[in-house]
């Protein structure tokens, strides 16, 4: 996919008012020099969500949301990021760059979304045509309101059907081959990928059909569900059957329940749980959650009781780890051998497959206890065994109170601390409350951080190389990405700035930053910009001297060291 510079969305971040944005959304209310509200991605009663006008940022101070204008638009509207700076673009007035504007903006991938959209509609007319498929749903009792709602069809008998209808010339043989709706056979003659089988079309987050899965009427055929092959529209990996219906029933989605098959997802909707969705015949990926937590704070995975299921909830587990920012929670729910959440539903109803998720495991717990499994927390060896299962997953865990409560409980568990290490000198100074004593070095590098933030422009008054970038101090590598980004970046905002640390370590520290508000206007900043960096060149120098000197008593100085060492003596006591 094209990629749409960073230059283009700086400049479009520098445009958009960020206030206008989230407060067509959300009821701000003028605090001073920023703005708050209720936080629209939790619950809370009193305000703790801000947004900055001059930062061109949003900050929770209660769920730790984060972001710029673009971030709101994908979280509030959850939008992918191209469509979130079409949108952008659209309320600023201005045009994306045409050849990075995302596929479905090209007139190619219209005709295919028309042709898959046309195939749908094919099925369907097929199954009002077809005694046998309508049979088989009404045997798995499968309502008319819920058939018309999943447009589920039927793909009739013989190689053709699909072909014939729709393949009318060379162009549209083509659409329905890359669709993925034809089969090729040796002698490379094309025929209907799909015969004989109900259809479930696959939606977009925008409604759009961009694949099918389709099960076989007859018990004994195999395989039993034929999904479209990988094309230019269809990512099974990025994908939840069912995500579009559960958007179109809610306003602000409480949470989602995610099982494995189209029957269940249908099932569940029919009998009034209509928050299903379902992974498309493969495990979880780290898009899947992603996505799931996007749309939904809270998150049910549910499986077959047995061991397959143990090992897909595990695989889920992983996924969802680095997704785990406060505020949002995870769920996993294990049922009896031999059922399914279609079965359970139509023995129990609504009811009770609802009572079922009350009951559904926590995250926390269900770590803890499948890692324990078969550790005796007996013994110091169990202890430690466990430990070292669990300190891999609990890193991946962003910062956070959830973090650090899995981190206690593991320490209470096995009396080892899971403590990320202490920063390094690549990582960040951290912001933290307790650390007043810390050395005054290291704040001088925080200050220039700090001011950075305020006002990235300050960058642009320095000129690289820069000296202190040899400063061996905790912070100075950031400080030093930090500069080469605004070089890089002339437009970049905070909100930009602090973002594009998205993932890295030092995220969390920085958004703390960018979030002071620092005493003084614009001179008063530069000001201080200026005297942070000459101190920080003078600390490099000093620790050059100290090198130097330190050799010259293990009388280990050579000429050139020699006259570095007067020059920088000079230099001192100029
Ligand atoms: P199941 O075999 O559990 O099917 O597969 P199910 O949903 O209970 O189907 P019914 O009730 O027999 O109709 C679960 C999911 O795994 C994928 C499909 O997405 C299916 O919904 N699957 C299964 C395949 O992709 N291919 C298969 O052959 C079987
Ligand atoms: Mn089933």
């Amino acid at each position: 996919m094209a990629r749409i510079p960073d230059a283009f969305i700086d400049d479009l971040l520098a445009r958009a008012d960020i206030v206008e944005l989230i407060g067509a959304r959300v009821p701000l209310k003028r605090q001073g020099k920023e703005y708050s509200a209720r936080c629209p991605f939790h619950d809370e009663r009193s305000p703790s969500f801000t947004v900055s006008p001059t930062k061109q940022f949003y900050h929770c101070f209660g769920c730790g949301a984060h972001g710029t204008a673009l971030s709101f638009l994908m979280n509030y509207e959850r939008l992918e990021f191209l469509d979130a700076v079409e949108e952008l673009a659209k309320q600023v007035g201005v045009e994306v760059p045409r050849d990075t504007q995302q596929r479905n903006a090209n007139p190619d991938a219209h005709d295919l979304y028309g042709v898959l959209d046309a195939a749908s509609r094919f099925y369907v007319a097929q199954l009002a045509a077809s005694d046998k498929a309508q049979r088989y749903l009404d045997r798995r009792e499968v309502d008319a309101d819920t058939r018309a709602r999943f447009a589920i069809g039927y793909a009739p008998e013989g190689y053709n059907a699909l072909r014939d209808a729709l393949g009318g010339d060379a162009r549209r043989m083509t659409l329905l081959e890359r669709g993925g709706m034809m089969s090729k056979n040796d002698s490379g003659r094309v025929y209907d990928k799909f015969r004989d089988r109900v259809m479930f079309p696959i939606l977009d987050r925008r409604g759009r059909t961009i694949g099918f899965g389709g099960r076989v009427l007859d018990k004994d055929a195999s395989p039993k569900y034929l999904n479209s092959p990988e094309t230019e529209l269809f990512h099974k990996g990025r994908e939840l059957y069912g995500l579009w219906q559960v958007r179109q029933a809610h306003n602000k989605i409480p949470r989602l329940i995610v099982v494995e098959g189209y029957m269940d997802v249908v099932a569940l909707f029919q009998h009034g749980v209509d928050t299903a969705v379902a992974t498309l015949g493969t495990a979880t990926t780290a898009d899947h959650a992603e996505l799931l937590f996007r749309n939904a704070p809270d998150v049910y995975f549910c499986f077959d009781g047995d061991r397959a299921g143990r090992g897909a909830a595990l695989k889920a587990m992983e996924s969802v780890l680095p997704r785990m920012k406060d505020g949002r929670q995870a769920f996993f729910l294990f049922l009896p051998d031999g059922e399914d959440p279609d079965s359970i539903v139509r023995q129990e109803g609504r009811d009770g497959f609802e009572a079922r998720l009350q009951q559904a495991t926590p995250l926390s717990q269900f770590l803890f206890d499948s890692l324990g499994q078969d550790v005796n927390l007996n013994t110091l060896e169990g202890k430690g065994r466990l430990a070292e299962r669990a300190k891999p997953l609990l890193a991946q865990i962003p910062d956070g109170a959830f973090g650090d409560l899995m981190k206690q409980r593991l320490t209470e568990l096995t009396g080892v601390g899971a403590r990320a290490p202490e920063p390094q000198q690549t990582q960040a100074p951290r912001a933290r409350p307790g650390s007043a004593v810390a050395a005054p070095k290291r704040s001088l590098v925080r200050s220039a951080i700090s001011v950075l933030l305020q006002q990235p422009a300050l960058a642009l008054q320095l000129q690289a190389p820069f000296r202190f970038a040899a400063l061996r101090q905790p912070g100075i590598p950031l400080l030093v990405d930090l500069l080469q980004l605004v070089y890089q970046r002339p437009d970049i905002g905070t909100g930009a700035l602090v973002e594009h640390f998205a993932g890295r370590d030092e995220h969390a520290a920085l958004q703390k930053l960018a979030l002071q508000s620092l005493p003084g206007d614009e001179s008063t900043l530069r000001a201080e910009f200026t005297d942070v960096i000459t101190q920080l060149d003078r600390l490099t120098l000093q620790q050059r001297l100290d090198e130097l000197q330190a050799k010259q008593r293990e009388g280990g100085l050579d000429d050139d060291d020699k006259h570095e060492l007067r020059a920088l003596l000079q230099s001192r006591f100029a």
